[in-house]
């Protein structure tokens, strides 16, 4: 017995150089907010001056909102709702990364709805309420790891609270969405690193959660681990290489975010995440690689087959003890240079753990996971991989 269910309506234009035939696009409005960074990706690749001729080509208005920092905010939100209800934008144009377009998702959602965007969160101390709708958006993506471009997700943090919190409506599915490897080759190396191996958990943890159930999911996490695996380590040794960018952002802003679509991702993502809202300047990559080998080796305590099918995904063969992902994915930490990666570094104390733990459980809360884990475990796992 299998399913495969299945539903993505992004219109995805994907190919090296793609961002050249912006212009040949129908956009979803007549003025746009287009949502970025105040850092270095449009400046660093010319999408930004791309887009605004081919706005103009088209007699589209737009509004820029460019005060997006990682890990985006509920203030950089509802502060960008308001500059596109106050300047009469209908839709939005999230560009740049991971965390341009999931706050262009958030902008959206909140153009479409009234109050606050915590209103509209599902877990912790939001209200729960249920939006209705948001405008459309368009993405251009200058990044190759969240997945944003193909999923119905949005993460934010919430500063008051310390809340990392993901929003998932199908509203939010960009109706379009534009994956140039050309505006990758100049990402930095450790970016590079980080946002690789986001995307390889994000397939991976869907294929653990599917456990075989959806046919089509099997079908996307088997090719998004191995295009990771044998591409991550070129991307990383070579920027410029563009095969490697390309089949990286096929990974990880197509599978997984197709991956995505059709199941969640494990509690590890919600660790992270923790991490994440707790610690807001480390990058999301780098929380999730922090308790990346200790969480799989328990995981492998728990479904051994799944982790030995990863490991062979990822050429480790013959593994019959749930070990194979995570030989396969502490050799590729050691090939890409980010094997260890320390807490401590980042400003995280011992004294944090218990804290991280107390919040993805009691707060964000994990009990929806098949095989779930108990505090105790998170505490153990978050232990075992301090340093
Ligand atoms: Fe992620």
């Amino acid at each position: 017995m299998f399913t495969s269910d299945n539903f993505n309506p992004t219109k995805v234009i994907f190919g090296a150089g793609c961002t050249d035939r912006l212009a040949e696009f129908d956009m979803p409005g007549s003025k746009a907010l287009v949502v970025t960074s105040n850092g270095t990706s449009a400046a660093r690749t010319g999408i930004l001056d791309k887009l605004e001729k081919a706005l103009g080509e088209k007699n589209i208005g737009y509004v820029l909102y460019n005060k997006i920092t990682p890990n985006p905010t509920k203030t950089q939100v509802m502060e960008g709702a308001a500059a596109a209800k106050n300047n009469g934008c209908d839709f939005v144009v999230g560009l740049g990364g991971g965390s341009s377009i999931d706050a262009a998702k958030a902008i959206a959602l909140m153009m479409a709805n009234e109050g606050d965007l915590w209103d509209y969160a599902y877990t912790g101390s939001g209200k729960r309420m249920e939006p209705k709708g948001a405008a459309p958006i368009v993405a251009v993506t200058t990044t190759s790891g969240t997945g944003t471009e193909t999923d119905p997700y949005s993460v934010i943090t919430n500063e008051e609270t310390a809340e990392k919190f993901d929003f998932t409506n199908n509203a939010i599915f960009p109706m379009m969405s534009f994956i140039d490897p050309t505006l990758m080759v100049s990402l930095p190396e450790n970016q590079t690193v980080y946002q690789g191996f986001d995307a390889l958990f994000h397939v991976s943890e869907c294929f653990i959660t599917n456990e075989h159930e959806n046919r089509l999911l099997d079908l996307y996490a088997r090719d998004g681990v191995e295009t990771v695996n044998k591409w991550l380590p070129k991307a990383v040794s070579d920027g410029s290489d563009i095969t490697a960018r390309e089949n990286v952002a096929y990974a990880a802003d197509i599978l997984a975010g197709y991956s995505m679509s059709i199941c969640g991702t494990t509690s590890h993502h919600i660790i992270a995440q923790t991490i994440g809202g707790l610690f807001p300047n480390v990058a999301h990559g780098l929380t999730l690689l922090f308790v990346a080998e200790e969480y799989y080796k328990k995981v492998g305590e728990l479904r051994p087959e799944l982790i030995d099918e990863l490991g062979e995904f990822m050429g480790v063969k013959n593994e019959h003890n749930g070990t194979g992902f995570v030989k396969g994915l502490t050799a590729l930490m050691d090939k890409t240079g980010i094997r260890y990666p320390a807490m401590s570094e980042y400003g995280i104390k011992p004294s944090d753990l218990v804290r991280i733990a107390d919040m993805t459980v009691d707060n964000t809360g994990i009990e929806w996971e098949k095989y779930t884990l108990t505090k105790q475990d998170i505490i153990d796992i978050l232990e075992k991989s301090y340093r």
